[in-house]
């Protein structure tokens, strides 16, 4: 018989500081995580310096936001995650909800930024857009971890 032909998919997460600071809500984000079936296959709690936070938000410099959104990425502590699922790149994505948070209210309700979201900056959560950005970044947070040696030796085993 045929196995279910199903293929994890690695995604970054990341619990943005102005959600760390609440602690209700950092514990509320972790349960969404489980309820919606990701596998966490790894977890870091970290405090970026400002060049790291310039690094990783390179493709925005110049941008009318940049300034802002460096300085609250290293603002305080994030909770960053790797996690397993199908499609789990665009899961992740549709939980968190549109960037800008007063438009995620208004076309999508339920979702993380309409939810818990405080500005279009501070939008609470982060998530890969792409598989390749999906492995550019984890390599950034998880330097240590080998994606390509997780999907080879370890994803078999969750199917
Ligand atoms: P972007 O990659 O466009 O959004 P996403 O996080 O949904 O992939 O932008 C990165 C971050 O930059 C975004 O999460 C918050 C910040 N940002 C602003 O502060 N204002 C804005 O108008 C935009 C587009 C982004
Ligand atoms: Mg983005």
């Amino acid at each position: 018989r045929l196995r279910c032909a199903k293929v994890l998919q690695l995604t970054l997460a990341v619990i943005k500081p102005d959600a760390v600071a609440q602690p209700l809500l950092l514990e509320a984000l972790h349960r969404k995580i489980l309820e919606n079936n990701f596998i966490i296959v790894r977890r870091k709690d970290l405090i970026w310096k400002r060049s790291d936070s310039e690094r990783f938000y390179a493709e925005h410099k110049g941008r009318f936001f940049y300034q802002r959104l460096v300085e609250f990425m290293s603002s305080g502590p994030m909770r960053a995650y790797i996690l397993a699922k199908e499609d789990a790149v665009s899961h992740w994505r549709e939980l968190m909800g549109p960037t800008k948070v007063y438009r995620a209210r208004y076309t999508s309700p339920k979702t993380i930024r309409a939810q818990y979201g405080l500005t279009d900056t501070r939008n609470t959560t982060h998530g890969s857009d792409s598989s390749e950005s999906a492995e550019r970044e984890i390599a950034f947070f998880f330097p240590e971890f080998s994606v390509q040696h997780w999907l080879e030796m370890e994803e078999p085993h969750f199917r």
